[in-house]
């Protein structure tokens, strides 16, 4: 990070107190940081405390004349090398989702050029809510890197997740936006994800309910802490994650393909709910009158775990995921031998995890298993990745 400069926007919430703690952790890594307080920002800290402790003048007005004539808002936005927004509230979000410029930081965002990355802390009511997960998905869309919140006890009482990420966090995120060093960087690690769609005529195809969310968190976990990630997709309406090369496919047979294209990988995670068959499609649409659909005839698809457990190309670190509603451990101990993998990722579905927030999962490796909590997606995907990192760091 040693030189470069960081344009840190505070919004107005009980976590901006964490900011200043993070202007003296960035400095401390050798970058510089302009900060940019809000008007709620400024009712949880002050000016004067954020000006001394990154030693620049911290901004707050768009009608400030005399910044306007030593630098303009264009000039301070672009002069960044990265645009944080830190702690991102649900307002602020929102504004950054529709392009509203209605004060200095929201113009900012809108005139920079550059990366822009967001750590939004809120209660978890408003994080939860449809209008708050709608701006994060159309933000990633546009290529803002979205720093999850941590999940747990929140200023207001509640608990859940949308608590400010500690600052060490969000200055790895930082230094991987940056393309510095992450704890990751220099590997590649390959995700599949999603479902497969298997055709049965050109207008029907045979699907299963894998959302997409655990593979694609578990991509942008990786990329969070610097990994080139490839991530190949089954049919998804999910935003492509910052700094992740994204691969659409659709059937089983075009995952085979583009998991062949992406290698070599240091490490492959197989998320993918891939269907274990496929159907001999009919080339015109099937008929009432031609029987229905009882005549189909389904072949064994690929299954592209196993072949990668097997292959001379097999990545250093092959792990699996399990989808499970019984003997959970047991099925996927089972699966880890058969299919060659170093961990399962045992995931009980039993309850609403297909489609949900969050996951209930068993780390299951050759040496034993563990229990992690009942946590969110994210949270699953993040401690995965520094699980990965610390299995490739020799
Ligand atoms: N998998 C795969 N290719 C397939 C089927 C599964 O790569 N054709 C991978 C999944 O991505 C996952 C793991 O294998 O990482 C386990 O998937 P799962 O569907 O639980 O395993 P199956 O072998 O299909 O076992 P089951 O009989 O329980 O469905």
């Amino acid at each position: 990070m040693q030189g470069k400069r960081i344009l840190l926007i505070v919004g107005g919430g009980i976590a901006a107190y964490k900011a200043c703690e993070l202007v003296r952790l960035i400095r401390k890594a050798g970058a510089s940081v302009r900060c940019v307080l809000t008007e709620g920002g400024a009712q949880f800290v002050t000016p004067m405390t954020l000006a001394a402790l990154s030693e620049q003048p911290v901004h707050t007005s768009l009608w400030d004349l005399k910044d306007e004539a030593e630098m303009g808002h264009i000039q301070l936005s672009r002069e960044a090398d990265l645009v944080v927004v830190c702690p991102a509230t649900a307002d602020l979000l929102s504004k950054m989702a529709t392009g509203a410029a209605d004060d200095l930081a929201s113009t900012l965002l809108l005139a920079t050029d550059k990366k822009v990355l967001a750590c939004p802390a809120m209660n978890v009511r408003m994080w939860l809510h449809a209008a708050t997960q709608r701006n994060i998905e159309r933000l990633r869309g546009d290529g803002v890197t979205v720093l999850e919140p941590d999940e747990g006890d929140m200023a207001c009482g509640e608990y859940g997740p949308g608590r400010l990420p500690e600052p060490e966090r969000i200055l790895e995120a930082i230094s991987a936006a940056l393309g510095g060093s992450g704890a990751l960087s220099g590997r590649h690690v390959v995700v599949t994800a999603g479902p497969t769609h298997e055709p049965i005529d050109p207008v029907r195809v045979l699907a299963n309910r894998s959302s997409g969310k655990q593979g694609f968190a578990i991509a942008e976990a990786l990329a969070g802490i610097g990994a080139r990630v490839t991530l190949i997709a089954g049919p998804v309406a999910l935003a492509t994650p910052a700094g992740v090369d994204r691969v659409d496919v659709e059937t089983a047979a075009q995952m085979q393909d583009a998991l062949q294209t992406s290698l070599p990988a240091d490490a492959a995670v197989m998320v993918a709910a891939v269907a274990d068959w496929r159907v001999e499609a009919s080339p015109h649409k099937l008929k009432k009158q031609d029987g229905g659909l009882s005549g189909l005839r389904f072949v064994e698809n690929p299954d592209l775990l196993a072949e990668l457990g097997a292959s001379p190309e097999r990545p250093r670190l092959l792990i699996g995921f399990a989808a499970e509603t019984e003997a959970v451990v047991d099925h996927a101990r089972a699966k880890l031998d058969r299919k060659g993998a170093d961990w399962i990722v045992a995931n009980d579905v039993s309850g609403d995890v297909m489609g949900g927030d969050d996951n209930c999962v068993h780390l299951v490796t050759r040496n034993g298993t563990e229990s992690w909590d009942h946590m969110s997606k994210a949270a699953v995907a993040r401690q995965l990745a520094a699980r990965i990192a610390e299995a490739l760091r020799d």
